[in-house]
């Protein structure tokens, strides 16, 4: 017995050798799909995902969460094909020092593909970053879902849209897509905040070029179809297209910089030098004297925020509004600007969508905002009419008049017709609102209120040329200025270009303790 005893105790490992053994485990977790895969990846210009994660994180800051979770299938072969991690590295680390939550998806392991465990892991980093207030960052390279395992990876990814759709508003969720994106896969980085795209290497859709040719006989190329310029120019559904991996994962970092960790704190704050003087003499002279002649309004922005601090989102798309964060004083504001410089800044369909949607993140993570209007008014068409831009130019309306962050108007030119009202006017609650000299707030432009309102008396007069312009000029006179607006209150103050940087940046302190909120409600219904 004692023999037998000796020999059983004989056989188990030693400490050292169950050491041995952990390191083992480590060094082949690492390797993922193996030596073979990876460097299939690097040949086409991807990183894996545990360089992406070491890009993205502070050094030395990561910690891995499920390193040695396996599949559970046992269908098709997979009984006998088993990598530790299983397709996707997750866990918490660092960006400049702030917590997030990152998955990273290893192509070299089953293409990426989701299974019911990689679900798991996905769902469980979500989980811990809903508990604890911080970002997740998911970084996506898949085939989509594991087709082996069947319903089980498709209720895997059920599960990821769920907490993805809970966490909308409360954590930023940010997603780049490295690799392929198909399927109802994309559905993820779709419902999050931000989407990055990596040219040449990433591509996103519902249905492949396959199904696309079978079905509509277009032949299309994956690139072509759903690739980083498609969605960042055609679709909207990137915000950025990036030229390498290296820069989509610096933009991430950059955009993290505006945002809070939740939507209960605010982002953080750049300490900052006042220079004492703030005037800005060269904005006197960005309006052209022809109202008509076109400017760049990122110019104004370049200006006016903290220099160098303005990140553009969704730069090629809806080019007649610009978007983006950026800093006054130090602090992370929202911009939204009219583009005098495409299509005269007139809002139509992509314009009011984009507007919105950021208007609203801006709104659920405290980030206040700042208006730059110069808006001729919507766009008429019938493309426009029967593709709803009722109903699309409304979302932007909606989403300004729900903000509760602090929100602050400038109207630099033009403020038209409904387009006046949609643009953070003081009617749907903006706080401060500001106009410059050359400012026409008015129904619409001279000539078309004259060509109606006095169509009679135009025609019926000697020469109608010079009465048109009689009246054009008359109507110039009384309405295409700010100060008919600013005796009503509905512009605070009328200011020189100059002074602007100085009066945001006075308001937007006099709001920092702003406190607002909607009537009690269970949520809105915005014109979807
Ligand atoms: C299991 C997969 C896989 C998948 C790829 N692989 N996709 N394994 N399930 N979905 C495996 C391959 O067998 C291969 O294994 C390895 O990953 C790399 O794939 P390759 O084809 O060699 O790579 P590449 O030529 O770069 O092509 C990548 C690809 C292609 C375009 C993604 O693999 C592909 O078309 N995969 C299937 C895509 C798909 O139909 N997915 C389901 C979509 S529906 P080895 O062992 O050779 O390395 C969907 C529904 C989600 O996702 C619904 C949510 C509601």
């Amino acid at each position: 017995m004692a023999e037998q005893l000796d020999k059983r105790i004989y056989t188990l490992p030693t400490n050292t050798e169950k050491f041995d053994l952990l390191a083992e485990k480590n060094n082949e977790a690492l390797l993922g799909g193996g030596e073979k895969r990876i460097d299939s990846q690097h040949k086409k210009g991807k990183l894996t995902a545990r360089e992406r994660i070491q890009l993205l994180l502070d050094d030395g800051s990561f910690e891995e969460i499920g390193k040695f979770v396996m599949h559970r299938c046992k269908d098709f072969g997979l009984d006998s094909e088993y990598y530790l991690g299983d397709g996707v590295v997750t866990g918490y680390g660092t960006v400049n020092g702030r917590l997030v939550y990152v998955f990273s998806q290893d192509f070299t392991v089953f293409g990426g593909s989701l299974s019911e465990t990689h679900a798991e892991k996905i769902v469980k980093i979500m989980d811990l970053a809903m508990k604890n207030g911080a970002p997740v960052i998911g970084l996506n390279d898949s085939g989509g879902a594991r087709i082996q395992e069947g319903v089980v990876s498709l209720g895997g990814y059920a599960d990821i849209f769920y907490r993805n759709t809970l966490a909308s508003g409360v954590i930023p969720q940010i997603s780049a897509v490295m690799g392929p994106c198909a399927g109802g896969a994309v559905y993820s980085p779709a419902i999050t905040d931000f989407i990055l795209m990596v040219e040449n290497t990433s591509y996103m859709f519902v249905t492949g070029p396959n199904v696309v040719k079978t079905v509509t006989q277009e032949e299309v190329t994956a690139e072509e179809l759903g690739g980083a310029s498609t969605h960042s120019t055609k679709s909207g559904v990137t915000h950025f297209a990036c030229a390498n991996e290296v820069e989509c994962i610096n933009n991430i970092k950059q955009l993290l910089s505006y945002m809070p960790q939740n939507c209960e704190e605010n982002a953080p704050v750049l300490p900052y030098d006042p220079r004492g003087d703030e005037k800005i003499k060269e904005l006197n002279d960005i309006i052209p004297d022809n109202p008509n002649q076109p400017y760049d309004m990122r110019d104004v922005i370049e200006l006016v925020v903290d220099q160098g601090s303005f990140m553009e989102v969704h730069k090629n798309f809806g080019d007649n509004i610009v978007v983006g964060f950026a800093r006054l004083a130090g602090r992370s504001i929202g911009v939204v600007g009219n583009q005098p410089a495409s299509l005269a800044g007139v809002l139509d369909i992509d314009a009011s969508t984009k507007g919105a949607r950021f208007v609203r993140f801006c709104d659920c993570f405290n980030i206040p905002l700042l208006v730059l209007e110069d808006v001729p008014g919507f766009l008429p068409g019938t493309d426009q009419e029967w593709n709803a831009i009722i109903s699309n130019g409304a979302k932007l309306l909606y989403a300004f008049s729900e903000a509760t962050v602090p929100r602050v108007t400038v109207i630099t030119r033009k403020a038209y017709g409904g387009a006046y009202d949609v643009m953070n006017s003081k009617h749907i609650g903006a706080d401060m609102n500001y106009a410059w000299p050359t400012a026409e707030i008015a129904v619409m432009g001279a000539k078309g209120a004259s060509e109606i309102i006095f169509k009679r008396e135009i025609a019926q007069a000697d020469d109608p040329e010079i009465k048109l312009q009689e009246k054009v000029d008359d109507y110039t006179n009384k309405f295409a200025n700010p100060y008919r607006a600013a005796h009503r209150g509905y512009v605070d103050e009328v200011i020189l270009p100059e002074d602007t940087r100085e009066k945001l940046i006075r308001a937007f302190k006099m709001l920092e303790n702003k406190v607002d909120s909607l009537p009690r409600k269970k949520h809105g219904n915005i014109p979807l």
